[in-house]
């Protein structure tokens, strides 16, 4: 018998799902409606009202729906757009594609989001324009938009965010990719609000490993804004208003009808898998309670969290993974490098130091296992593995002080 534990185990819910997704193959096969039509109309219906938007616009991948939101909304060569560095290179490469240059800020150590402070003094210390533009100190380009990310499937602290934006005038694009059904109280308005529900648009990625993942690749973007959701609509199918009237040059950028007839069979299990999800993080915190070698994730009083992973934090990161991979045990790092010292952003002359924060993060976090589907069997020898290293780590460095 294997066994090994995967990081992700993508195999198990599509066998246990099989029946269903043949269904929507065979039914896609029977009718040839593989591009638009009802199938994306039904899973764009029902994606909006889980998120709590008033539209949905499903596009081909998360990176597509983030350029889409910022291209519709108006973001343009000349302006800089605000993200964090401990991303995912997407969020940054829709900011460029969009003709805009990516700038950062840094994060909450317990979060790992957006720290809204550091927005506040990033906003505070860069100047106007005589015609009242906020200029980007060093480069002058204007700053025109925020992009916080919901990352690991918690919600940035949005309520300080939106604040800023409005007295700053910035668009606010979500970057949802991880974050599907995540949650957010928002004391200003004494609610909990739905990730993609919060800025002007917000981006999800469909990407197989999410907790709503196509059988491929798929994205989607949700707003409350018609005409957002309306320019996007034309962006993604060449610019089109109707069939050959191009009122702007657009994008190859559909999201296929097979996957979001896929997408909607798993869209009903989805409130299943986060629960599950949810579980298992709180049974890691109790199996972690033998050990304080290990940061665990911080789930904010703000926040409902999905747990699309379970990032932990520990001194020796490699000899961590090298002892659970010597068990059989899958573990990965979201993201090893922050972006702002990613060869590709060496033009925008960021060093080492620049977001420290950001920085000690990505030198110590490890993923480990998280799926819907992982037992409490699994967990416990994880848990054990842990709690060994952790603790055998401890009392090496007690032993050499
Ligand atoms: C935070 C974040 N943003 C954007 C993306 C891009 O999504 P996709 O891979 O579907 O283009 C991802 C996906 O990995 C992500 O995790």
């Amino acid at each position: 018998m294997n066994n090994s534990i995967p990081f992700l185990d993508l195999v198990t819910p599509h066998q246990e799902l099989k029946e269903e997704l043949n269904e929507v193959f065979l039914k896609a096969l029977s009718t040839a409606g593989f591009i638009g039509g009802p199938m994306v109309e039904e899973f764009e219906r029902d994606f909006a009202a889980f998120c709590d938007a008033q539209y949905c616009v499903g596009v081909s991948n998360g990176t597509d729906a983030l350029r889409f939101a910022m291209i519709a909304a108006g973001i343009k060569p000349g302006d800089t757009v605000v993200t964090v560095p401990n991303t995912f290179i997407a969020t940054t490469e829709a900011i460029s594609q969009a003709g805009a240059r990516p700038d950062f800020v840094d994060i909450d150590e317990r979060t790992y989001n957006m720290d809204p402070e550091k927005l506040r003094e990033y906003l505070e210390t860069q100047c106007y324009s005589e015609d009242g533009k906020l200029k980007n100190r060093k480069t002058g380009l204007t700053v025109t938009a925020v992009v916080p990310v919901h990352l690991y499937g918690q919600t940035a602290d949005m309520d300080p965010i939106l604040d800023l934006a409005e007295r700053y005038n910035l668009i606010v694009i979500e970057d949802a990719c991880q974050a599907h059904g995540a949650e957010y109280f928002s004391k200003k308005d004494n609610r909990l609000k739905k990730a993609g529900s919060m800025g002007l648009a917000a981006a999800f990625s469909f990407y197989p490993g999410k907790n709503l993942g196509a059988c491929g690749e798929g994205g989607a973007v949700t707003t409350n804004d018609p005409e957002m959701a309306r320019k996007m609509r034309m962006l993604r199918d060449h610019g089109q208003s109707k069939k050959y009237y191009h009122d702007v040059e657009g994008y190859n950028g559909r999201l296929d009808a097979i996957q979001a007839g896929f997408l909607s069979v798993k869209l009903k299990h989805l409130p299943t898998w986060t629960e599950l999800r949810r579980d298992a993080a709180s049974r890691y915190r109790q199996l972690f309670r033998c050990t304080s070698g290990i940061v665990l994730p911080h789930e904010s009083p703000h926040a409902v969290a999905v747990y699309h992973l379970f990032v932990v934090r520990v001194q020796d990161r490699e000899g961590l993974m090298k002892h659970l991979a010597s068990a059989g045990i899958g573990t990965a790092i979201h993201y090893p490098i922050p972006l702002h010292l990613q060869a590709a952003y060496q033009h925008l002359g960021f060093g080492n130091g620049a977001y420290p924060v950001a920085e000690k993060v990505a030198s110590e976090i490890v993923s480990l296992p998280m799926f819907a589907g992982l037992t409490a069997e699994q967990q416990n020898r994880v848990g054990e593995r842990v709690c060994a290293f952790v603790s055998a780590e401890s009392q090496t460095m007690a032993a050499t002080v």
